[in-house]
C-alpha cells in the first residue's frame, strides 16, 4: 500500500505545482483570452510573382508531382478576408514548408502569421505543425506554438480546409479557422 500512496502524493504535488505555474502566469500576464480568427491563405507557386519558391529539393523527385517529397519552400503568402485574391488583405504568412509525406502529399510548416489589419495589427502567431493536405482536405488541424505582440505566449490550433488546389502546379487557397489562447 505504501508505493501507491507515495505515487499519489507525487502526482498531487505535480498537479499543485502545475496549478501554481498557471497562477504565476496569470499574475504576470493577466487572465487568458480566447481569440478566433478566420481568413484565406494564398500559396502561389506559379506566375511572375510567386508567394512560395522552391529553395531545395530531393535529387530524384517523382515525375508529375508538383511538390515531391523532400521539396523545401520559402513563403510570403498573402492572407485575405474572403477566398478571392482581390478580397481585403489582412496579413501574411512568412516561413517555410517541406514536403514530408512519401506516399501522399503532406507538409511540415514552420510559419509566422502576422496580421496587418484590425485590433491585432502587427501581432503574429506561429505555427509549427504537420499539414496532412491529401489525407484531410477538410478539417485538418495544425498546432500553434507561440506568438508575438498581443499574441505573446499564445497557444492554440488552426483548422484548415482546402478551398482550391491545382494538382498540376500546386497553387492553393486554404481556409483557416484559428483558435488562440493568449494573455
Ligand atoms: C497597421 O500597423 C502599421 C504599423 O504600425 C501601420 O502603418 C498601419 O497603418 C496599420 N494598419 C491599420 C489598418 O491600422
Amino acid at each position: 500500500m505504501r508505493t501507491p500512496s507515495l505515487l499519489l502524493a507525487i502526482l498531487l504535488g505535480a498537479a499543485a505545482s502545475l496549478q501554481s505555474a498557471a497562477d504565476t502566469t496569470e499574475l504576470l500576464l493577466g487572465p487568458a483570452k480566447t481569440t478566433h480568427l478566420h481568413f484565406f491563405l494564398h500559396d502561389t507557386l506559379t506566375g511572375k510573382d510567386p508567394s512560395a519558391v522552391l529553395v531545395a529539393r530531393n535529387r530524384t523527385p517523382k515525375p508529375d508531382d508538383p511538390v515531391p517529397f523532400g521539396s523545401l519552400y520559402a513563403t510570403d503568402d498573402v492572407l485575405t478576408e474572403g477566398p478571392q485574391r482581390e478580397s481585403k488583405v489582412v496579413g501574411n504568412a512568412q516561413g517555410l514548408y517541406i514536403s514530408s509525406g512519401r506516399p501522399q502529399l503532406s507538409l511540415v510548416l514552420g510559419m509566422d502569421f502576422e496580421l496587418t489589419e484590425g485590433p491585432f495589427n502587427g501581432s503574429a502567431f506561429v505555427v509549427y505543425s504537420r499539414n496532412t493536405v491529401a489525407e484531410h482536405p477538410v478539417g485538418r488541424e495544425l498546432a500553434i506554438v507561440g506568438g508575438r505582440g498581443k499574441f505573446r505566449m499564445a497557444r492554440g490550433y488552426a483548422m484548415l480546409r482546402t478551398h482550391y488546389l491545382d494538382n498540376n502546379n500546386g497553387d492553393a487557397i486554404v481556409e483557416y479557422d484559428v483558435t488562440l489562447h493568449h494573455h
